[in-house]
């Protein structure tokens, strides 16, 4: 099938690459020229594991451009996956989505055309963008032949494997209210439901992946299942940080707490990892989204709510925790391992490490930090704030006064510790992860600490 892709981000470039791997004709669209200029070169502006040797298998498959007029024209399905940032309510904003919308109005011809809103959008804008659609083809002087159906197909790929969350993904959702756009849809993904595409080496198929559960719905369904299924997510997290909360207090110990209720196959053993808190592009976002939304209709959402203030205290924990340990604030050196908001990306949206060398800054702490892939990033978004970047984490132990985990690396595991030990001032590591061997670090003469 022809495939346009509207937005180049991780979303879009992940889907663009992924269905072309499987067989589509797929054009990627990016305004920014010079996303598209890097991306025809070669050169990914994202950093996700494979997604290089993915495009290059899928090579003839996919084109990327600037022009709509190229990549609209014939295109049986039309993805829009363009950016929803927050504006300061909690609410997207959908200027992008709007521009889209009219643009792709401009140029459809096929005589029929599902556009698919890909990005997470507020409850409703499959409407919304249906209207846009009208409007625009409104204009035309070759409306007649045209015809086409709004659909909504939420993503639920995790950063860092999100190639693999969308050959091999738990389900696949798409909400529409007209019959023929979810026909379409299910042409489209089937080689993903049936698992029938020959599975690169690099990412093999998961023994347990047979087939691929759809759930065809409609659209304002399709469209709360993104937000509900992060705000659970989130609220996973926060429910076990609030009880690691509790288990410190108690004597427990959060992880065995965390191992314990995770296999209640009721509950599940994921997202129970205790620690700073999530961060990211989506749990913030998606959860301000959803209170925002409930409040267009007078409602508030107590439980997504709290999920929020759990998460923000765990920064404030940290803060604590060194307090407790140094006394003084003011004038220390504290080393934080680890900017991105989670192991292998380089995305600093709401990364727990940013709020928390602000904390420390704003108390007078010097802040040195070090991250295998992040740290050019950060140099280019948060340059102003005065953060010392270190080439490695020896260097950023160097004369600190304690040192924050903030971002499990598999590479600080096994650090050289009783070298750490010796450059540091005073040997203290706060593992906001969980993720260090204590014993270990004990034994190099590092006293070690859990965020709970
Ligand atoms: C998330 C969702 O998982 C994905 O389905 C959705 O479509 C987009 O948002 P992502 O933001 O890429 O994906 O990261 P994820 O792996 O979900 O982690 C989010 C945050 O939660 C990270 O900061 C991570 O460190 C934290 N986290 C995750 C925990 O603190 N504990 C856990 O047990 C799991």
């Amino acid at each position: 099938m022809r495939v346009a892709i509207i937005g180049t981000g991780y979303v879009g470039l992940t889907t663009g690459v992924c269905l072309s791997f499987i067989g589509h004709q797929v054009s990627c669209l990016d305004t920014d020229e010079s996303k598209i200029k890097a991306l025809k070169d070669g050169h990914i502006p994202i950093y996700e594991p494979y997604l290089t040797d993915l495009i290059e298998e899928a090579r003839t498959n996919l084109t990327f451009t600037s022009s709509y007029a190229e990549a609209i024209p014939g295109a049986e399905v039309v993805f829009i996956a363009v950016g929803t940032p927050p504006t300061p309510s909690g609410a997207p904003n959908l200027e992008y989505l709007s521009q889209a919308a009219r643009s792709v109005g401009q140029h459809l011809d096929s005589p029929f055309t599902v556009v698919v809103n890909k990005s997470t959008v507020p409850i409703g804008s499959g409407n919304w963008v249906g209207s846009l659609l009208r409007d625009s083809v409104e204009q035309r002087q070759d409306k007649t032949l045209l015809e086409f159906a709004v659909a909504s197909n939420p993503e639920f790929l995790r950063e860092g494997s999100a190639l693999h969350d969308s050959l091999y993904p738990d389900r696949i959702v798409i909400g529409a209210d007209e019959q023929r756009a979810l026909e379409v849809l299910y042409s489209l993904y089937r080689p993903i439901l049936d698992q029938t595409f020959s599975a690169p080496t690099y990412l093999p198929r998961p023994e347990t992946v047979v087939a691929v559960p759809l759930l065809s719905t409609d659209l304002a369904s399709a469209e709360l299942i993104k937000y509900a299924a992060n705000a659970f997510l989130a609220l996973k997290i926060s429910f076990i940080n609030e009880m690691g909360l509790l288990s410190e207090r108690v004597g427990a110990n959060i992880s065995e707490v965390g191992r314990g209720i995770g296999l209640d196959s009721r509950i599940g053993n994921r997202f129970l990892s205790a620690g700073i808190g999530w961060g990211g592009s989506c749990f913030g976002k998606d959860t301000a989204a959803l209170i925002a939304t409930a409040g267009e209709y007078g409602l508030h959402l107590p439980i997504v709510e709290a999920a929020k203030k759990v998460n923000s205290r765990q920064r404030d924990r940290v803060v604590e925790k060194l307090l407790n340990e140094l006394k003084i604030l003011k004038g220390r050196t504290v080393g934080l391992l680890g900017l991105a908001f989670k192991p292998n990306t380089d995305d600093l949206r709401e990364a727990p490490a940013i709020e928390i060398a602000q904390k420390l800054i704003d108390r007078g702490v010097r802040v040195k930090a070090h991250d295998p892939i992040a740290e050019e990033r950060f140099q280019r978004e948060y340059g102003h704030m005065n953060v010392h970047l270190c080439k490695n984490a020896c260097e950023v132990a160097d004369g600190c006064d304690a040192l924050v985990l903030v971002t499990e690396w598999a590479e600080y595991r096994d650090l050289e510790w009783e070298e750490v030990a010796k450059k540091m001032r005073h040997p203290f590591l706060l593992d906001g992860r969980h993720s260090l061997d204590r014993e270990k670090l004990t034994r190099a003469g590092i006293r070690y600490m859990g965020i709970s």
